[in-house]
């Protein structure tokens, strides 16, 4: 079974993503499917949602608190109130925009996972490093899982390479594969591909031997499209 999930990164508004969650949850419903979907909205557009148990919605960001003088951040409080149970972690604009560091990454995997929080965990490799080749491609995804419990149990991996994120250029399928085999050899969760994945190559990519899923911004933030996402994948 497939889990498709969707980044809103910095789109949509507070009703926009209302009236996305509500109708993805409807969509659901109503053609009975029972794929793990998973929305992250913004932070502000965090609320209580009646969804049924396969649409999850969590959380981008949050700092490694509960609540405390870290002004811009939310902690779990904020999460609480939303029974937000769900994060995303290590995605590379956070490392790479934001400037988040290994060592802030595991602390914050450690604080969540401390917690019981569903965490998604992303790697992926910068242009520089994949035009080295596969060895080095893996050796940097491998130093992302420094300070990180790889066998801790409400673990989702998602590989999304730099270079194919809200770029168009999706991976060619040995560039998935290889990286995934890999990954599968030494760490038994799910692990999702993203970068660039759309309506026409999401069940190919998701079909791939090591792929469980996906990880999707842009093609995701257009409801038709998102949900013609999880239409095609229905039955993997
Ligand atoms: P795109 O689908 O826009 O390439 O983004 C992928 C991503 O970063 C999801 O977290």
């Amino acid at each position: 079974m497939a889990i498709i999930a969707s980044n809103f990164k910095t789109n949509h508004t507070r009703k926009s993503t209302k009236d996305f969650i509500n109708n993805v949850n409807d969509f659901l419903t109503s053609n009975s499917i029972i794929s793990d979907v998973y929305i992250f909205p913004t932070s502000t557009a965090l609320d209580t949602f009646d969804t049924v148990s396969n649409l999850t919605i969590g959380t981008q960001n949050a700092y490694a608190t509960a609540k405390g003088s870290y002004t811009g951040e939310i902690g779990t409080e904020q999460l609480d109130e939303f029974k937000i149970q769900t994060i995303l972690i290590g995605h590379s604009e956070r490392r790479h925009i934001l400037g988040e560091s290994q060592a802030e990454i595991a602390k914050k995997f450690a604080f969540y996972s401390e917690l019981g929080y569903k965490i998604i965990y992303c790697i992926g490799e910068p242009l520089e490093v994949k035009e080295q080749g596969i060895e080095k491609t893996l050796e940097y995804v491998y130093e992302q899982f420094i300070g990180i419990d790889i066998n801790y149990k409400n673990l989702i991996l998602a590989y999304e390479p730099v270079w194919a994120i809200g770029t168009g250029i999706t991976a060619i399928n040995t560039d998935i594969t290889s990286v995934h085999k890999a990954l599968k050899s030494k760490i038994k969760k799910p692990l999702l591909y993203g970068g660039s994945v759309k309506v026409t190559n999401v069940e190919e990519i998701c079909s791939l031997d090591g792929v469980d899923g996906a990880l999707i911004g842009t093609a995701s933030w257009n409801l038709e499209d998102f949900k013609q996402i999880i239409k095609n994948t229905k039955d993997l």
